[in-house]
């Protein structure tokens, strides 16, 4: 039997936007949870659901599990140092940021060295994707600490994935973000390409997400894609992190990555032309440039696949 979600006392660490939302999710779910980011006032809000909002990464280390999300594996040791500085620790950690097989591999061998259970568990979705309800969680390490720790996880969206022992999950979840940067720069050159022949950009979308090449995915961009609507959701600097550990990784294992590192180059190509402050998904403004396009909102309504 599952120890009842109550019973356990939860850390955060971490309410950028994908941390808020999850951390949001088990507050709202009822949990003992207590949060620590680096922007306090970031994680205040949560104190509307329950949430104990803490000033010190220490307060963290008497918690059963803490959760972990941040942005890179630098950021990840430097918030774990701090944490277990003192004696204190939690029984479990559970790391959700997009990190490098190596750096949680790292991170393995620090809790394994002081008994902390420790999972590995990316996700997908963005903080739009989480407040559906749609968040999906890819786990790996002991079998026993996911049994523990799996309420808490599928509390946060749509089921969480056991893939096995040790890194796996990262593996998984950089396969999975590698696609992500191929599909959206494809989605970008097909879409500018219908545009350029005369088709506006929805009602090609309108085709693209009815048929079965629609994906959830370029649903919830097709309001960028059609608007111009770049509110971040990911940034490029993130989605190239991604597509470099991708890289990495098919070096390490020798295979071969053609589209993805084609495609890195060009999401390099963005951030070098200044672009880094909107979302991923202005690789659509590179691809119209370079086809002699000006780009303009369509001021089209177009849902998101998401919003009911
Ligand atoms: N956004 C997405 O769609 C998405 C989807 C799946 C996975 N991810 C992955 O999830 C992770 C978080 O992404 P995000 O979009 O939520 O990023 P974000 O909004 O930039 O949030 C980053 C969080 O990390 C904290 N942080 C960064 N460096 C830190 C440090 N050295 N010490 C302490 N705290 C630090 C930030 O604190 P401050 O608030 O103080 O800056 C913030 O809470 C990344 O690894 C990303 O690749 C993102």
């Amino acid at each position: 039997m599952p120890t009842p979600i109550k019973a356990l006392k939860v850390g955060w660490i971490g309410t950028g936007r994908m941390g808020y939302e999850m951390a949001g999710r088990l507050a709202k779910g009822g949990c003992d949870i207590a949060v620590w980011n680096r922007t306090r006032a970031k994680a205040e809000p949560l104190g509307n659901y329950g949430a104990k909002v803490v000033d010190s990464l220490a307060e963290l280390a008497v918690r059963d599990i803490v959760f972990c999300m941040v942005s890179t594996w630098d950021d990840v040791k430097e918030v774990m140092h701090k944490m277990l500085a003192g004696n204190a620790k939690p029984r479990m950690v559970i790391e959700c940021s997009s990190i490098s097989l190596e750096g949680s591999a790292e991170l393995r061998r620090m809790l394994d060295a002081k008994g902390i259970a420790y999972l590995a568990a990316p996700v997908s979705g963005n903080a739009k994707v989480i407040k559906a309800g749609k968040l999906t969680i890819v786990a790996s390490g002991p079998k026993r600490a996911y049994e523990e720790a799996r309420p808490f996880l599928d509390m946060m969206g749509t089921g969480s994935s056991y893939v096995g022992e040790g890194e796996l999950s990262r593996i998984v979840k950089i396969c999975h973000n590698v696609f992500l940067g191929v599909v959206i720069q494809s989605l970008c050159e097909i879409t500018i390409l219908a545009q350029k022949a005369g088709v506006p950009r929805h009602a090609f979308l309108d085709f693209l997400n009815k048929s079965v090449m629609g994906s959830m995915f370029t649903r919830y961009k097709t309001p960028a894609l059609v608007n111009l609507d770049f509110h971040v959701t990911f940034t490029p600097k993130l989605l190239r992190k991604d597509m470099d550990l991708g890289l990495d990784a098919g070096r390490s294992f020798e295979v071969p990555m053609p589209l993805a590192a084609l495609t890195r180059d060009l999401i390099q190509q963005m951030i070098g032309y200044g672009m880094t402050e909107q979302d991923f998904s202005t690789l659509l403004l590179m691809q119209a440039k370079a086809s002699g396009i000006d780009l303009k909102p369509e001021n089209v309504p177009v849902g998101d696949g998401l919003s009911s």
